[in-house]
C-alpha cells in the first residue's frame, strides 16, 4: 500500500479530526495515527484528558514517541468509575462546543474512551474507534463495558485482530462501516525497535542477566485481597528460579503492597520492585526477558512481536491472536511455577506466524480510513 493518500480536496479550514488520549496505553496507539495524518496535511487536534497525569504514566510517552504536545489537557485525574467518566464527560463536552469536531477518534477501552464516545454520540459527531471487536466477553471487566458501549456508538470501527471484524458483524454492526487495519500499537513498537536495547538498560540499572518482567495491575487481580495474596505467595515463590524485575503501576504497586510484595523485595529474594518505566526502558527490558508474566492488554501484544513468552494471569483475553499467533498463555496464579518452568526448560510452544497486518504500517491504513470517510 502507497504511504501517500492524495487528499488534495482536504482542506486545513475543515473542522479538525480530534484525538482523545488520557492513559498510558492510549500513547503507542495514537502516536502512529496523528503522524500519519500530520502526513498528509490534515487539520488535527490532540485533546489529553488527564486520566493519568505523572510524568511516568503519561509525559514521558509524549517525550519518548515525539507526540506533539496536547492541544488541551482537561486535567480530569482520578476517581471512582462514575464520578472519573462523569467528570471526563463535563470536559470533553466544553471542548468539543468551543472546538468542533470533524470526527472524535478514540483508542482502545479505557474510561476517557467511553466519556469521548457519549459525549460525542449526544452531540452528533462521529466516532472513530481504533481497536474496534475485541471482547474477552467478561463483563465483570470494566474495559469489556467500555468496548460494548463504544462498538455500538461508533461510526468506523477499525479493527486490529481478524476476529474482531466477526464480533462486530454478529453484534449487528454494518460491514461496510467496519476495516481491519492491524495494530498501531505495533507500529510504534516496530518504529522503536532500535533504540531498545536490553544490554545497555541492564547495565545503567545493575539489573541481572537472566530475568522475569512482572507486570500486574488488573483490578480483578490487585484489588481482591485473596487472589491478591495468592499472587503474591507464587510471585515470591518463582523468584526463588529466577530474578523478577517488577516496574509496577500505581494501582499494582498500592494493592500488592499492602499484600506484602514491596516488603519482600529483599535481595536474596531477588525481586526488585520498580516504578512505572517510560516506553523504551520498558520495551528494553522486556526484549532482553527470559519470560513476561502480565496482565496487560499491551504487553500480550508486544512478547508476541518480540517472541518473549507471555504467561497472562488471567481468566481469559480479548486478545487471543497473542495465543495462536503468538507467545501468550493464560494461567491462574497457582499456575505459574509450572508454566514459568516449562518456559525456561524451553518446552513453551511458540507459533511461527505472526498475527497478520502486524506490520507497521496500521497508522497509515487507519488514515487513509478517517481520510476517506470524512474528506467532504
Ligand atoms: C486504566 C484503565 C485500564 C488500563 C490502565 C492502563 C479504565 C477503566 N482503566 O486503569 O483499562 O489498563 O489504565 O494503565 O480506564 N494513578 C496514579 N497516577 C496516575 C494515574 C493513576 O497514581 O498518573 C493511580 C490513582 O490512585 C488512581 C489509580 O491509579 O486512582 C487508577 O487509575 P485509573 O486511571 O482510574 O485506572 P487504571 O487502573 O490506571
Ligand atoms: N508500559 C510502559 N512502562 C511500564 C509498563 C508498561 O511503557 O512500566 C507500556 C507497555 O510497553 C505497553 C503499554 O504500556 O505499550 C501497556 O499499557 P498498560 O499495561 O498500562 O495498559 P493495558 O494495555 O493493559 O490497557
Amino acid at each position: 500500500m502507497s504511504n501517500r493518500i492524495g487528499i488534495a480536496e482536504y482542506h486545513t479550514t475543515m473542522k479538525p479530526i480530534t484525538h482523545i488520549v488520557g492513559a498510558r496505553p492510549n500513547f503507542m496507539k495514537a502516536a502512529p495515527v496523528v503522524a500519519a495524518l500530520a502526513a498528509e496535511d490534515v487539520g488535527q487536534r490532540l485533546v489529553h484528558t488527564g486520566q493519568h497525569y505523572d510524568r511516568v504514566m503519561s509525559g514521558v510517552f509524549f517525550e519518548q514517541l515525539g507526540i506533539p504536545e496536547p492541544d488541551a489537557n482537561l486535567g480530569v485525574g482520578s476517581g471512582s468509575h462514575a464520578a472519573q467518566t462523569a467528570a471526563l464527560m463535563v470536559a470533553l463536552e466544553a471542548d468539543f462546543v468551543a472546538n468542533p469536531p470533524r470526527a472524535v477518534v478514540v483508542y482502545g477501552d479505557v474510561n476517557s474512551t467511553l466519556a469521548a464516545s457519549l459525549v460525542a454520540a449526544k452531540m452528533g459527531l462521529p466516532i472513530v474507534h481504533v481497536e474496534a471487536g475485541l471482547r474477552s466477553f467478561d463483563r465483570a471487566m470494566p474495559e469489556e463495558v467500555n468496548r460494548v458501549v463504544v462498538d455500538s456508538l461508533a461510526d468506523l470501527l477499525l479493527v486490529t485482530s481478524p476476529e474482531g471484524v466477526g464480533h462486530l458483524v454478529r453484534e449487528g454492526v454494518a460491514p461496510e462501516r467496519i476495516a481491519f487495519v492491524g495494530n498501531p500499537m505495533i507500529d510504534t513498537l516496530l518504529e522503536n525497535l532500535d533504540r531498545m536495547d536490553p544490554q545497555s538498560v541492564r547495565a545503567l540499572h545493575g539489573w541481572p542477566g537472566r530475568y522475569a518482567v512482572v507486570t500486574l495491575h488488573r483490578p480483578s487481580n490487585v484489588d481482591d485481597p485473596k487472589l491478591g495474596r495468592e499472587i503474591v505467595e507464587q510471585l515470591l515463590r518463582l523468584s526463588t528460579s529466577i530474578p523478577l524485575v517488577v516496574p509496577l503501576h500505581p494501582r499494582g504497586a498500592e494493592r500488592l503492597g499492602s499484600f506484602g510484595l514491596v516488603d519482600s523485595a529483599t535481595a536474596e529474594r531477588q525481586i526488585k520492585i520498580l516504578p512505572p518505566l517510560g516506553y523504551i526502558e520498558f520495551v528494553s527490558l522486556v526484549r532482553g526477558a527470559a519470560l513476561v508474566v502480565t496482565d496487560s492488554g499491551g504487553v500480550q501484544e508486544e512478547t508476541t512481536i518480540l517472541r518473549v513468552p507471555c504467561l497472562t494471569m488471567r481468566e481469559n483475553t480479548e486478545r487471543p491472536i497473542t495465543i495462536t499467533h503468538g507467545t501468550n498463555r493464560l494461567i491462574s496464579p497457582a499456575q505459574l511455577a509450572a508454566a514459568a518452568a516449562e518456559v525456561l526448560d524451553g518446552t513453551h510452544a511458540v507459533p511461527t506466524e505472526g498475527p497478520p497486518l502486524w506490520d507497521g504500517e496500521a497508522g497509515v491504513r487507519i488514515a487513509a480510513a478517517i481520510i476517506g470517510r470524512y474528506r467532504s
